[in-house]
């Protein structure tokens, strides 16, 4: 039996989602009614109904349903499923229709159309077909979304707006004249100089040094590696111009209308191209779309994780889940459908780390076009079906959790996590093509709450104070101001947890010099000399009797004690793990990837060092507390097939029942109890 601490309450207060969850947390669905016939739609209406759905995402891919010709606009039909929706007590999330030209838009316009890195351009025929910096397709693009505004902003029905849908999800880099164009002046606002630039980006090297701006191109595929620095500055360029496209939209939006705008996120594992640290700020509504992805070792540790960043996204308040899968999803190569009872499971995961509304993509299984096997939540076998049922329990349950709305997820420990330090980690001539920047994020995030540990994920820029325990994995490029607050963080008494690949670069990816990690040399106390990392699945001994694999270096201690060793491999007899005290901190190196289970004895001793409380959880057990001013709610999600049992004392959430003792759980099941106070 455990024992799980109660956290201190904190309020939350105005939420944009708050309206949308006064009879439940939201329950929502893309609903493409144009795929369908007009008859199909009453069916719609009455088993959404059914269902409990409260929010439809709407018009999203709508460009030539609204405007299928230039300067045609046939809104009849919108204007109808907006009245429906209205007539059945259901909201909408309008989209803008911008997500994809019509096809007209491109045959005349084929100048719009991306360009790969290696000069070959993308036709239409599938979506997103477009440059992003392209002035031609942003001029055709405020037209609609100014049209759909106008038309829909009083409508009773309009819940939210929509911008686009997953931005940059398959053009975030184009390499076509107008993004060479907008790059050039993208740089010129940022370095100011030709001069300036050279000295940014070390172009002495390899006889790159630039005469003139127009000498610049993005960095298309070439003969070798590429620089950089160059590299980099397109990465943040490109992340910029995805959310100029958002922001433009959601400026003209915001002079017609009062009421939230947001876009999808894709805090995902496949997406890396977008820095949504600096989108965040932008949204009314922090959402996000997420997938299981099959492809990972473990496609549910990077859920949590995910869900755990989007809260960070959203700076703890609630978040919605845009868009999930019922089921299997068509875009992965084997397509899985849910286990027994994986759905509600990863649908209260969700909610455990902080969504107040769970949607999905999409409404009704499509009988054409590329996702026609994409899983819905009415399949193509129709209401007869055992996902129709899960599909009725997870809405009865979303609408059983409506006093979870509004409460918050309280951690004493933060994980930091940053775009530019994956692209820059990750940039072609690194050490090893091992270190990857999410493994070493998960491995870092899957230890803390192996734990018990619930853990915040923020940006490196982030204030730390009131957090106990920071992990920082894999902080490859580290700003000044970053890593001095991260020193002030363990002197005023916090206790930091740095990995391997963190503090090597600054902001212009320019190596710290005098030895790694440059950046937390003097705060750990430590020298790395050089890099030794490991070969394709060779694993290293250290002197505790650990295992650990990917990486080692050769580094001494100047101000440090050595904590443990490699025994053998490239760094035996050389500190692999290393704690400093600072005062009443302390920060911890470590040179190498831990196993699973060593890296979990690790963090728990380093939250302990920092007094917070771990109770250690069953392997596979997520145990996570929401908690508002007056009121908490333990969610256990037990992902493994044995039953556990889990202190807690008040009433299930869901059915009622109440609990006077230890809360059992049985295998593959969820509970959330409403604890007395
Ligand atoms: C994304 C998109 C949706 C759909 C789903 C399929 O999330 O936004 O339009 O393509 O993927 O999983």
């Amino acid at each position: 039996m455990l024992a799980v601490d109660r956290l201190a309450p904190e309020t939350r207060q105005g939420s944009p989602l708050e309206p949308l969850t006064r009879d439940g947390l939201v329950f929502g669905c893309d609903y493409n009614p144009e795929q369908w016939d007009r008859a199909v739609w009453d069916e719609d209406m009455r088993l959404m109904r059914q269902a409990g759905v409260s929010l439809v995402a709407v018009n999203i891919f709508g460009w030539s349903w609204i405007n299928p010709a230039p300067g045609v606009w046939s809104f009849d039909e919108l204007d109808e499923v907006m009245d429906l929706a209205h007539a059945h007590g259901i909201r909408v999330n309008l989209g803008t229709a911008t997500a994809s030209p019509a096809p007209w838009v491109t045959t005349r316009h084929p100048e719009i159309l991306p360009v790969a890195e290696d000069g070959t351009r993308r036709f239409p025929g599938g979506r997103q077909a477009y440059c992003p910096s392209s002035p031609v397709f942003r001029a055709y693009a405020a037209e609609v979304s100014r049209r759909v505004v106008e038309r829909y902003a009083d409508h009773p029905a309009l819940a939210m707006w929509h911008v686009s849908n997953e931005l940059g999800c398959h053009n975030s880099l184009c390499y076509c004249d107008a993004s060479a164009a907008a790059f050039r002046g993208w740089l010129e606002a940022r370095y100011g100089s030709i001069a300036a630039l050279n000295t940014a980006w070390g172009t002495s090297f390899w006889s790159q040094r630039y005469g003139a701006w127009d000498e610049i191109l993005p960095p298309m595929t070439a003969l070798s590696l590429r620089n950089p620095a160059q590299l980099l500055d397109f990465q943040r360029f490109s992340s910029d111009q995805q959310l100029e496209l958002y922001r433009a939209e959601a400026e003209a939006i915001r002079r017609h209308s009062t009421a939230p705008v947001t876009t999808n996120f894709m805090v995902t594992a496949h997406i890396r191209t977008l820095d949504y640290w600096s989108w965040a700020g932008e949204m009314d509504v922090i959402a996000n779309d997420h997938y299981l992805d099959r492809r990972l070792a473990d496609p549910t540790a990077e859920l949590s994780f995910a869900a755990d960043l989007t809260r960070g996204l959203a700076g703890g308040t609630p978040w919605l889940l845009m868009e999930t899968s019922t089921g299997a999803v068509n875009w992965q190569p084997h397509n899985l459908a849910k286990g027994e009872g994986e759905l509600l499971r990863n649908v209260v995961s969700h909610v455990a780390r902080g969504a107040d509304g769970i949607c999905f993509f999409q409404w009704r299984a499509s009988a054409q076009g590329a996702e026609k096997f994409h899983s819905a939540l009415l399949p193509h076998a129709g209401t007869d079906t055992a996902q129709w049922r899960t599909v009725l329990e997870v809405g009865e349950t979303l609408r059983r959790l409506q006093p979870v709305a509004g409460s918050q997820v309280h951690s004493d420990a933060a994980l930091l996590f940053d775009w530019e330090s994956w692209w820059s980690l990750e940039n072609e001539g690194r050490p090893s093509e091992d270190v990857r920047y999410l493994d070493q994020v998960h491995a870092a995030h899957a230890a803390l709450t192996g734990s018990g540990v619930s853990v915040d994920v923020v940006s490196a820029h982030d204030e730390l104070t009131g957090y106990r325990l920071v992990v920082v994995p894999a902080l490859h490029l580290v700003r000044d101001e970053d890593a001095a607050r991260i020193a002030r963080f363990v002197e005023d008494g916090g206790t930091a947890v740095i990995t391997f690949a963190s503090g090597i670069v600054d902001e212009d990816d320019r190596v710290r010099l005098g030895g790694y990690p440059g950046a937390f040399r003097d705060l750990l106390g430590i020298v790395s000399e050089e890099f030794a990392p490991l070969g394709p699945g060779q694993t290293v001994t250290l002197d505790d009797g650990g295992t650990a694999s990917v990486w080692a270096e050769r580094l001494r201690v100047t101000d440090a004690e050595v904590d443990a060793r490699f025994l053998d491999g490239p760094a035996a007899g050389l500190p692999a793990r290393t704690r400093r005290a600072v005062g009443e901190g302390s920060a911890w190196y470590l040179a190498t990837l831990p196993s699973a289970a060593d890296y979990r004895a690790l963090l728990s001793r380093a939250a302990q060092d920092a007094g917070i409380p771990t109770t250690p959880v069953p392997l596979g057990v997520d145990v996570i507390r929401r908690v508002s001013a007056d009121r908490a709610f333990l969610f256990v999600i037990n992902h493994t097939t044995d039953t556990v049992e889990i202190a807690a004392r008040g009433r299930d959430a869901i059915s009622g029942e109440a609990i006077a003792g230890p809360v059992r759980v049985a295998g593959g099941a969820v509970r959330i109890i409403e604890e007395a106070s």
